[in-house]
């Protein structure tokens, strides 16, 4: 058995490669650990986020680890999905979970290999808090989403991570994005960290 999921190890991370190199050694065992410990972001998001998408328009699942957004897209009827992620573990989870139409190892932050306006939505879990994907991200995930379509993701909302709050208000300032919602905080990791809280948001691209 690999060692056990440690999320707090990562909050300080010091390089986007120790995040990368964790996640493949926590690989095959996230699922079961995760789901222990209470976490039902990628359902939530889903949930959130599915009044405002269509069925069959590319979704993309960005930091989507070992796949659990896939299954709650599937069970809702979704059928084209693609999974972003940096760790190569992960992603062969994903893969092997029969949903995904690509699967991209990529990091969120940078420059992404992806077309303008290629997708109606991306749905994010569990990936912007601290030492994983920056807010610097959302300039590649607007450009990526077509207009009209969706940005959703879950965020630290006990201690939101630094930046985010001034991201998002700076590209609804500049007119890029709108927003749909803000949920109420729940309590999101309850046999782990049980004061950690997040929300969920979801704005539309202009
Ligand atoms: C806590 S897991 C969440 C996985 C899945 N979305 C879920 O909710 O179960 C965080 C994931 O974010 C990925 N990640 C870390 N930094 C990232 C970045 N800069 N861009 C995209 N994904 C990243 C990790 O590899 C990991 O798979």
């Amino acid at each position: 058995m690999a060692e056990k999921f440690d999320i707090h190890q990562l909050y300080e991370a010091k390089s986007r490669e120790d995040v990368r190199a964790a996640y493949d050694r926590w690989a095959a065992d996230y699922d079961e650990q995760i789901v222990e410990g209470g976490w039902e972001g990628p359902r939530l998001v889903v949930a959130a986020a599915a009044p405002h998408l269509d069925k069959a328009s590319p979704i993309l699942d960005a930091g989507a680890g070992s796949g659990l957004m896939g299954l709650a897209l599937k069970a809702e009827g979704f059928t084209t999905v693609d999974a972003l992620d940096p760790s190569a573990g992960m992603l062969a989870q994903a893969r092997a979970k029969g949903i995904y139409r690509n699967t991209i190892e990529a990091f969120m932050g940078e420059p992404l290999d992806l077309a303008d306006d290629s997708y109606q939505a991306v749905l994010a879990s569990g990936v912007f808090t601290p030492g994983h994907a920056p807010p610097t991200s959302f300039d590649e995930l607007i450009r990526i989403v077509r207009p009209g379509g969706v940005i959703a993701f879950t965020l630290r909302q006990d201690v939101p991570p630094e930046g985010f709050h001034e991201a998002m208000a700076a590209h609804e300032k500049a007119g890029r994005w709108t927003r749909v919602a803000q949920s109420a905080p729940w309590q999101s990791l309850a046999r782990y960290e049980p004061e950690v809280f997040h929300e969920i948001w979801i704005w539309r691209v202009i």
